[in-house]
């Protein structure tokens, strides 16, 4: 249990991908601010180290999905899988995820006003994610690529670590938003008088956040740790 605890967040789910969801029952971040130990992050916020770990081990030894080690994957790989599956994820969904939100916002606002101040949260980040994908797919990544395969260190905007350092800047933005949208959402939960389109936004919503921090996970903690190493 010792062991655990010493770990950081972000080393466990960067071990065991399927963590993940266990760090976010506890409303643990994994992606931005994975940097602290078990041990601390369990003080910070009053959880019960002793319930943690055991949720972890249980996970540890039940999933039954094969876990995709990202860690040992080649650098190229990882960034197409980026934006093969996460990125891809983002531009299919943000427009409808956008309507259903509206529309919640429209007819439920004004006796949930939580439902409202979620959609402008969420379209905050949509408006940040669109152009911050744009610079990885156009600017960061292809980079990223000239360097590993030409070893080619000259880039117009000086070093790799100006634009990795702004991109995790923007991942901590859009996950402060997106942490605000899980407490207004009492971590998606509708009311028992919900809609469907209230319904479906939540389920929406989960899915999408979920999306949202394992992808920041892989370019925080292994992919940008990759490239500083080279
Ligand atoms: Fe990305
Ligand atoms: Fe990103």
């Amino acid at each position: 249990m010792d062991t655990l605890l010493n770990k950081t967040i972000a080393e466990v789910v960067s071990d065991n991908i399927s963590t993940a969801s266990i760090f976010k029952k506890y409303n643990l971040d994994f992606c931005c601010g994975g940097g602290i130990s078990i041990a601390k992050a369990c003080q910070k916020h009053g959880i019960n180290p002793t319930d943690l770990v055991k949720d972890l081990e249980s996970n540890l030894h039940t999933s039954d999905v094969p876990n995709l080690n990202f860690k040992d994957w080649d650098i190229l790989f990882l960034i197409d899988y980026i934006v093969n599956v996460h990125h891809k994820y983002v531009s299919d969904n943000l427009e409808v995820i956008s309507e259903f939100a509206q529309k919640v916002a429209k007819v439920h606002g004004q006796h949930s006003p939580e439902v409202v101040e979620i959609a402008a949260l969420y379209e905050k980040i949509a408006a940040d994610l669109v152009p911050h994908m744009q610079k990885e797919e156009g600017i960061l990544f292809p980079s990223i690529k000239a360097f590993i395969e030409n070893k080619n260190t000259e880039f117009p905007f000086g070093s790799l670590e100006g634009p990795i350092a702004m991109m995790e800047f923007e991942h901590e933005e859009v996950g402060a938003y997106a942490k605000e949208i899980i407490k207004l959402s009492n971590n998606f939960a509708p009311p028992e008088w919900a809609c469907n389109t209230y319904k479906a936004l939540y389920f929406k919503l989960d899915e999408f956040i979920n999306d949202l921090f394992q992808h920041i996970h892989l370019e925080n903690n292994i992919l940008f740790n990759k490239v500083r190493a080279l």
